[in-house]
């Protein structure tokens, strides 16, 4: 075991090119309970961006480790006392903090200390690339569609920022189960995908009124259910868009997320629209959902995740890989509308046990070299 190894940490808030530094730090110590994980893929998501910046819903004790979502690697080493997991076992550590709930590691290092009921194990069939984006997103998705709104076979789901990567897995989820979706998107270029993803209907707001084409999809009946991640006007048209007495779950603000100024990051409701046709628009965080579910419901919600998604029903869109040097490249990519690919920080030498060989992303890959299969 190393005595050292490389951790991006943050000095205080701010930009994350900013504030971020590459530091070595000592391999950290599992306590009873606990194991230490050598990481081998983990996401920059939106929202590790958002911690960073101070504008998420928790802020981290600084200076952090950044990445509070999730990982995948294996367990180099287990606490004292420590059952039901073996040293180089392959697992996914689920690294977002509940809420209320204790400090969570951030997961943008070689190595991390885990509470192992926040570890998952996982096949070696599924790809690091899967495997690291596994527990946010799917998860997301799923607990949206089937617990959060419960759309039944044949009811429409309206959502927004449907080519992001819950948007793609909600389509995925939806036709698995028989729901039709109207997917909002804000590029012409992102409709065909969404379509032969199995997306039903796509509004596209570059060149189309949202408004008048739900209207026009779903007829009298209307849609009265919405799940939106973009907030701000679209948010708002899409609880216009509502039937009366319907819902929406409003679960990021993609629209706010370069904003400072306080009254751009808002949703401006219709008043009438919420008051006379009696609607609810609502608020949905995984950290809070994970501050209110049991260990043994979260457990059993990430394995239904991992099965959809070992069964193929949910397929992750492939990650870009990068190595942690290039995280100034990584994040700026992250940011870059029409980016596709989801940014990874990757480990090691690239070289994975079963059959994959990536090497980090030199900007020049052919995209099925972005692989980097378990
Ligand atoms: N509440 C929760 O617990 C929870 C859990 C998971 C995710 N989330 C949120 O879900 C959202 C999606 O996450 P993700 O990881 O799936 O995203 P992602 O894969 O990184 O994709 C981002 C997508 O959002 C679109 N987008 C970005 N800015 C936009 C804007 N201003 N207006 C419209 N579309 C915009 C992008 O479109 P282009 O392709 O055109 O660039 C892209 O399709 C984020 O806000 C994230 O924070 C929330």
């Amino acid at each position: 075991m190393p005595q050292s190894m490389r951790a991006l940490v943050a000095g205080e808030v701010g930009e994350p090119n900013d504030v971020l530094r590459l530091e070595s730090r000592p391999v950290p110590t599992a306590e009873a309970g606990q194991a230490l994980i050598r990481v081998k893929a983990t996401p920059i998501h939106a929202s590790d961006l958002h911690v960073l910046r101070g504008r998420y819903g928790f802020t981290p004790e600084f200076p952090t480790v950044g990445g509070h979502m999730e990982c995948v690697g294996r367990i180099a080493a287990l606490g004292p006392d420590t059952e039901g997991l073996k040293i180089g076992e392959r697992v996914v550590a689920v690294a977002v903090p509940a809420v209320p709930g204790p400090r969570v590691a951030g997961t943008w290092q070689e190595y991390l200390v885990a509470d192992t009921h926040r570890l998952l194990p996982v096949p070696d069939r599924l790809s690091d690339s899967s495997a690291c984006q596994l527990a946010v997103n799917p998860l997301t998705a799923l607990l949206l569609v089937t617990r959060e709104l419960d759309v039944r076979p044949g009811e429409w789901l309206l959502q927004t920022a449907a080519g992001s990567t819950v948007g793609r897995l909600v389509i995925q989820l939806a036709r698995h189960l028989g729901v039709r979706t109207i997917n909002v998107v804000r590029r012409r270029d992102a409709v065909e995908e969404i379509k032969a993803l199995g997306g039903d209907e796509a509004v596209c707001t570059e060149d189309e009124d949202l408004l008048r084409r739900v209207t026009e999809i779903a007829g009298p009946a209307g849609v009265r259910k919405a799940i939106d991640c973009v907030a701000g006007h679209v948010g708002a048209q899409v609880s216009q868009a509502l039937a009366p007495g319907g819902e929406a779950v409003v679960y990021g603000a993609l629209s706010t997320h370069r904003q400072t100024d306080p009254a751009a990051l808002t949703i401006p409701l219709l008043a009438r629209s919420i008051i006379y046709e009696t609607k609810v628009v609502r608020g949905f965080w995984l950290n809070r959902w994970f501050g209110t579910a049991s260990p043994t419901d979260a457990l059993r919600a990430l394995s239904e995740v991992r099965s959809l998604v070992a069964d193929e029903v949910l397929s992750i869109p492939q990650g870009r890989p990068f190595p942690l040097e290039r995280f100034t490249e990584a994040i700026s990519f992250a940011e870059t509308p029409a980016h596709g690919a989801k940014p990874l920080f990757v480990f090691g030498d690239g070289r994975d046990e079963a059959d994959g060989h990536i090497e980090p992303d030199d900007g020049h890959i052919e995209p099925s070299r972005h692989r980097f299969d378990a």
